[in-house]
């Protein structure tokens, strides 16, 4: 039997610690032990992270979960050993990694809806790998969780095979983690969730990671107009240079009414990446008849949406969720890459700035304040 690997990563013992985390630092980069791979689990040695509003949402305890964890789950590097029975890696091989690792063989899986794997929500909720193991310990011996089947936050981690997906060797490892979480949810919300259709308006309500995809998602459907709304204006920019024929500053004007006056009365689509029910109500209220709201951010769970029921019939508006592009990633994650290698997806423009591990609890005050979009540790 090997022996456990000494790994440096970032973990989280305390949801809800207050601002500025620079200061009160809840992520704490220490020196932990990797267990092997079990049967149908890979060693991966991580190159790159994006940090996500997800991860924010633990670390701000909007988005409870089991503590303490090795936080992160946008991330992408190579394979260093495989467990017993793992078929689809070797050794050597880069892969990017996905949130939900998908069984194959529950209901959803067998329907296409990988994203909505059973045991893979049951696992990711618990914190465990999809065989319910836990390979973390820390320095004192205690087990750690793992956040959504990856803990990207680490140079080293141990995944589920299904937690990963091969890409070519020759994709930049920061430009390939983008695919495993903004990527995959903003474009697959435009394209598959929304079903977006050349000639159709769409607004995409918060222009962060996941929203700006979302735009280049929307353009690369051709989309006739493609209006961004956010509260900080240098979102707006960036996201006119993506492909946004207008933009709206919320925190000046009424969203609503501006992309209703811009619209001709409302967008085919609305997209809402904002992460607050209010603004899921705006994007609700932003479509014309007919029309279909995706939403993607993920508020409190606390939080209710409150939207006039007759609504949906009397006007046949349509509001669905999607959880991680509502597709396959096995599937999707090659398909986005061969968008991006053709220049219709230039998602390498979502990357703003690259950090060392330690400077991770600053990264996470900037993402809070809203600048910079995505922003890649490299490990
Ligand atoms: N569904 C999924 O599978 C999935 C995957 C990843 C992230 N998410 C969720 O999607 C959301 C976005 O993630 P992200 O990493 O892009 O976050 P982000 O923080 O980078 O982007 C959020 C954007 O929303 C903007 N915003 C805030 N208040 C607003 C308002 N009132 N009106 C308009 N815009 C507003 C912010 O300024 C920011 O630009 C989060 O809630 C995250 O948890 C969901
Ligand atoms: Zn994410
Ligand atoms: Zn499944």
């Amino acid at each position: 039997m090997p022996e456990p690997l000494t790994v440096r990563g970032a973990v989280l013992r305390e949801m809800g610690l207050p601002r500025p985390y620079a200061e009160t630092r809840p992520l704490e980069i220490v020196e932990l032990r990797l267990d092997p791979p079990g049967p149908g689990e890979v060693l991966m040695r991580l190159r790159a992270a994006g940090l996500c509003h997800s991860d924010l949402s633990v670390i701000d305890g909007s988005r409870p979960r089991v503590m303490p964890m090795v936080l992160g789950h946008e991330a992408a590097g190579e394979v260093v050993a495989c467990g017993p029975g793992v078929t689809s890696v070797e050794p050597g091989d880069h892969a990017v990694l996905t949130f939900v690792p998908a069984c194959g063989d529950c209901g959803p899986c067998r329907a296409e809806r990988a994203a909505l794997c059973e045991p893979g929500a049951a696992a990711n909720t618990a914190g465990t790998l999809l065989t319910g193991a836990r390979r973390w310990h820390d320095g004192g011996g205690g087990d750690l969780h793992h956040h959504l089947g990856v803990s990207a936050f680490a140079d080293h981690a141990v995944v589920a095979e299904s937690s990963i997906v091969r890409v070519d060797d020759d994709l930049p490892f920061e430009v390939a983690a983008l695919f495993g979480c903004a990527v995959l949810t903003g474009v697959g919300a435009a394209v598959d969730a929304a079903g977006l259709r050349g000639g159709e308006t769409v607004a995409v309500f918060g222009l962060g990671g996941v929203g700006l995809a979302a735009v280049l998602g929307a353009k690369m459907a051709g989309a006739s107009a493609i209006v961004g709304v956010d509260v900080i204006a240098e979102k707006l920019a960036l996201a006119t240079e993506l492909g946004a024929t207008a933009t709206v500053l919320a925190s000046e004007d009424d969203p609503v009414a501006a992309v209703r006056t811009l619209t001709d009365g409302g967008v085919d689509v609305a997209i809402e990446t904002a992460g607050h029910e209010a603004v899921l109500a705006q994007a609700y209220a932003a479509t014309r008849r007919g029309g279909t709201t995706v939403t993607v951010g993920l508020p409190d769970p606390s939080r209710m949406l409150s939207i006039p029921a007759v609504s949906l019939v009397a006007e046949e508006r349509t509001l669905r969720g999607s959880y991680l592009g509502s597709g396959v990633p096995a599937r999707d994650i090659p398909r986005f890459i061969e968008d991006y290698r053709a220049g219709r997806l230039p998602v390498d423009r979502l990357l703003t700035h690259r950090l060392g591990l330690d400077e991770i609890n600053e990264g996470f005050d900037r993402l809070a304040d809203g600048h910079g979009v995505r922003q890649a540790i490299i490990l």
